[in-house]
């Protein structure tokens, strides 16, 4: 049976989805039978995750509203082990109330999780910012959870509530293993992320945090731009090596 792995942080544009897409290919490319779940609305997943040209655009909200089968929003890319369920056809308000509600109250996303797990060695789930109802839904049903924080000095402010809040999660589901804090686009030279990095290493204890950090580097946004992760099209950029390490890591852990 396979592992839940979720992609949490407080805030957007930390490199959530890109942590998710690239890790989600450096475990397939491992030989890993590995699915990336895209269950933001934002729907990110679906640009960097090298899915074929004219894939289908259904994915979980579908499956949720009942118009389309499970297998039907599984979709192959140019990674054989790699697979990814998109977020779908979320309606366009401004909240997507009734996308969250569906997925706090129903059983649908334990289920088809369930199923996941049981045809995948690994699921990573890329979720919306913050705690919301649709994160924590995704934690209760995770096996372990990453945290990627950007190196800029307002994640001194914003860490220590994404912290306390995946520890009210565990305190209800102790079976949930914190991987641990992935400190992300650092810029060796730039002395307020250099400053940011000391800080986070002072006041967060060391088993919480990644002993290496995801450099920044246009390679990883170009990649995504071209629509493939970093770590397929430029495998030798030290950001898709940080990856790659990280799949490592991760991967040991995961052994029984
Ligand atoms: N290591 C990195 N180097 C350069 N750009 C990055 C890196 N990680 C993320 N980005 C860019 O930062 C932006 C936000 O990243 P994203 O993964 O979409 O964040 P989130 O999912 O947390 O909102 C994107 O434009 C992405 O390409
Ligand atoms: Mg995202």
């Amino acid at each position: 049976m396979g592992a839940i792995l979720a992609v949490v942080s407080q805030k957007g544009g930390v490199g959530k989805t890109t942590t998710a897409v690239n890790l989600a290919a450096a475990f397939a490319r491992r030989g890993l039978k590995t699915l990336i779940v895209d269950v933001d609305p934002q729907g990110s997943v679906r640009y960097g995750a090298g899915l074929r040209q004219g894939h289908s655009t259904l994915g979980f909200a579908d499956y949720l509203a009942g118009t389309v089968a499970l297998r039907d929003v599984i979709l192959p890319t140019s990674l054989p082990w790699l697979r990814v369920m998109l977020v779908g056809s979320v309606a366009d308000n401004a909240d997507h109330s009734d996308y969250s509600s569906e997925i706090a109250v129903g059983d649908l996303l334990p289920q088809m999780l369930a199923v996941a797990r049981e045809r995948c060695d690994i699921v990573v789930v890329d979720t919306p910012p913050g705690l919301g109802a649709v994160t924590r839904r995704v934690l209760e049903c995770s096996d372990r959870v990453l945290v990627p924080l950007q190196c800029e000095p307002l994640v001194l402010q914003t860490t220590p509530q994404i912290l306390r809040g995946i520890q009210s999660v565990v305190a209800t589901h102790p079976a949930l293993v914190f991987d641990g804090i992935l400190l992300t686009m650092y810029e060796a030279g730039n002395a307020a992320c250099e400053r940011t990095a000391a800080h986070v290493r002072q006041h967060i204890p060391a088993k919480l945090l990644f002993d290496f950090t995801i450099p920044r580097s246009a390679a990883v946004s170009d990649a995504f731009s071209a629509g493939v992760p970093a770590v397929v099209r430029s495998p030798a950029d030290p950001a898709s090596q940080a990856y790659v390490n990280l799949a490592t890591r991760l991967a040991e852990r995961f052994r029984p």
